[in-house]
């Protein structure tokens, strides 16, 4: 068994979804169900006894360490956050409290827990930590691509509040020996991303003949990673990781924003064309830019490479056409999470708000 955070969540939802594809062992997934959290995502999960959902918060320590007391499970892998830079710059408060305390209340249960633990048990259990590129801060056209030595320099609220996650998690192991592991993942896309990100609001707002925004210049770059390869990474970090290491994971796929967009409008000219004939690139729109925009964000991702034989299976050019394709035909999902729909169908289904 084992303990999964934030799993109902763009790349939490499609970690379930591939562990229990792939094994029979079962899931205890928390998740707060903030405005990110969409219970629709897992619902083809309905009845399977594999997978036991708990609303709650990583913060909350009774919950967690009652939670990790019952169902003893030998692995922890911690999704729960904050996540988009945006709402971080007009609210960082929240980004505070989820990343950094809800983390560290997370650690504290987890480091009671292990340390009651028979040797055997002590010895497996690992907490596997979810991060992001974004801690080693913004890079130069020229400058090579992220490698777990570089230094942390985070800009956004967000990345900043991660990076201080990343370096709790590192503590608890220095200094407690709690059995960690780190992933610092680039850009993720794929089914379930909620619409506030680039690529599915580009997507939805194409569709529905809105403006098409682009900060800045569009020429900002992104290494853009499929969801599914991103957690078949963290299922090889979790099953070979050395304890205490950091692992970079990211697709070899640098795209500037611009580039992305347009390749969104591609591929929806080609498979859902605009009733009037037009090219999608036509709404596109400049806006202003994201204050204290990162230029570059790239990836190293030899190590995971060379220790541990993972490597993408996707490419952007697969990925992405999976990608537009799930989110033409999953219009329902789209509507309840854009009408906010869903919440009502989370109060139907497990009571509360
Ligand atoms: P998301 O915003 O889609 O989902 C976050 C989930 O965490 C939601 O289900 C939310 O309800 C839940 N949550 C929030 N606060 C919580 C709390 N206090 N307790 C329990 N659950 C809580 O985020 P995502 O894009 O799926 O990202 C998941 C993780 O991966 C994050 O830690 C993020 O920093 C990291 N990451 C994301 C990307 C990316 O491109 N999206 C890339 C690299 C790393
Ligand atoms: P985003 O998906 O928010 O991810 P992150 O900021 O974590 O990289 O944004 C990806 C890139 O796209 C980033 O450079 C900001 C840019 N962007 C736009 O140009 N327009 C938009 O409407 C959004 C949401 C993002």
């Amino acid at each position: 068994m084992v303990l999964i955070t934030g799993g109902a969540g763009f790349i939490g939802s499609n970690f379930v979804l591939d562990w229990l594809a792939n094994s029979d062992e079962p899931v205890v997934n928390l998740d707060a169900l903030t405005y990110a959290g969409n219970l629709e995502n897992l619902a083809s999960l309905q009845g399977d006894v594999r997978h036991i959902f708990v609303k709650g918060s990583i913060g909350d320590f009774d919950l967690v360490a009652k939670l990790l007391a019952d169902h003893q499970p030998r692995a922890v892998i911690n999704f729960a956050a904050e996540s988009h830079v945006d709402r971080s710059i007009h609210g960082p408060g929240e980004f505070i409290q989820t990343n950094i305390v809800g983390t560290f209340n997370l650690l504290e249960a987890v480091r009671a827990y292990w340390c009651g633990l028979q040797d055997d048990a002590r010895a497996v259990f690992r907490f596997l930590h979810v991060s992001t590129d974004e801690v080693y801060g913004s890079l130069g056209t020229d400058d090579p691509p992220f490698a777990e030595t570089n230094r942390y320099e985070p800009n956004s609220p967000y990345s900043a509040s991660k990076a201080a996650s990343d370096h709790l998690v590192r503590a608890y192991h220095h200094t407690y020996g709690l059995p960690v592991l780190t992933t610092n993942c680039s850009n993720n896309y794929g089914p379930f991303h909620f619409p506030e990100k680039l690529i599915p609001l580009v997507m939805l707002n194409a569709l529905a003949g809105k403006p098409l925004p682009i900060y800045g210049d569009g020429q900002q770059v992104r290494d853009w990673l499929y969801v599914k390869d991103h957690c078949s990474a963290i299922r090889r970090v979790l099953e070979a990781g050395r304890v205490g290491e950091t692992y970079n994971v990211g697709g070899w796929n640098e795209k500037p924003n611009l580039d992305v967009v347009h390749t969104l409008c591609n591929i929806l000219d080609e498979l859902r064309p605009r009733a009037d004939g037009k090219p999608y690139a036509a709404q596109i729109t400049y806006v202003k830019d994201r204050p204290g925009h990162d230029r570059r964000y790239a990836i190293d991702a030899t190590k995971i490479e060379r220790e541990l034989g993972w490597r993408p299976s996707e490419t952007f050019d697969t990925g992405i056409r999976k990608t537009v394709q799930w989110y033409l035909d999953n219009q329902p999902w789209v509507q309840n999470v854009t009408s906010g729909a869903y919440k009502q169908w989370v109060g139907k289904q497990y009571g509360g708000d």
